[in-house]
């Protein structure tokens, strides 16, 4: 079974009672306008995600945030908060990459076509996507945002941020045994004992502006490095996906 991907940033000092958190930061309200909260109904019961706005009809996730029905939130800062900069929608439509294989985690991918377009604002705009051949190297630091816990027992309701490094793909092949180089992007120093972040599954890791990952899997524990899925090799498919549907009129 995948593992629900829990925001985890955190840090113990020498001395400090386990699960004392100082690591990760909330981010400033609305600094990640792309960020989309999903709420989503399975047969396992209700769970979250998160995802990203990547046109004005369309949410990018992981495959294994499927559900029957997905609530998705844009603009928000404080989810459990009625906040006037949020936009609220339905999916119409969840397309998960046919390749996606929950066993072994590959292919965790997949595109939410809304109910309706969300109208761009200050607090809900979508993320570039990779054009191109550039590649992420390992070294790079990027940014992953999320709403999922701090730690063991410590919720939050506002979206937090931590900036992760991009690692070697032998780090997280030595781990991780259905690990692919190919389609997947190893991320977390497992030397710094801070760290251990995981963000709500289906968040982006957004390096110089441009999503490049796809929160997907890690150790159970949120020892780093994680495993997530990289966007750039899904390309193809997105753009024929998103193709199938016509863009809406900017509103
Ligand atoms: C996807 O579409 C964008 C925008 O049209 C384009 O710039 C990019 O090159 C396309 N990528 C692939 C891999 O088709």
């Amino acid at each position: 079974m995948p593992l629900l991907l829990l925001l985890m940033a955190f840090l113990l000092p020498p001395g400090a009672g386990a699960g004392e958190i100082i690591g990760g930061q909330e981010a400033r309200p609305h600094s990640h306008p792309y960020m989309a909260f999903l709420q989503i109904q399975s047969q396992e019961g209700l769970k979250t995600c998160g995802g990203f706005l990547v046109r004005n009809d369309f949410v990018l996730t992981a495959a294994h945030c499927w559900g029957s029905t997905i609530t998705v939130i844009l603009g928000a800062h404080n989810i459990r908060r009625q906040e006037r900069t949020q936009q609220r929608t339905k999916m119409r439509r969840a397309i998960r990459h046919p390749g996606y294989n929950p066993q072994t985690n590959r292919n965790d991918i997949m595109l939410l076509k809304l109910a309706r377009p969300m109208r761009r604002t200050s607090a809900v705009r979508p993320v570039a996507l990779p054009r191109g051949r550039a590649r992420v190297r390992p070294g790079a630091r990027c940014t992953v945002a999320g709403w999922g816990l701090l730690g063991l027992n410590k919720r939050t309701n506002r979206l937090h941020q931590v900036q992760l490094t991009v690692q070697s793909d032998s780090r997280c092949s030595n781990r991780f045994g259905f690990y692919d180089s190919q389609t997947q992007i190893c991320v977390g120093d497992p030397r710094k004992r801070k760290s251990a972040f995981l963000g709500d599954s289906g968040g982006p890791m957004v390096c110089n502006g441009v999503a490049q990952g796809i929160v997907s899997y890690g150790d159970r524990s949120g020892t780093p490095p994680a495993v997530f899925t990289k966007i750039r090799s899904f390309m193809p498919w997105v753009n024929r996906t998103m193709r199938r549907f016509k863009q809406p009129c900017e509103t």
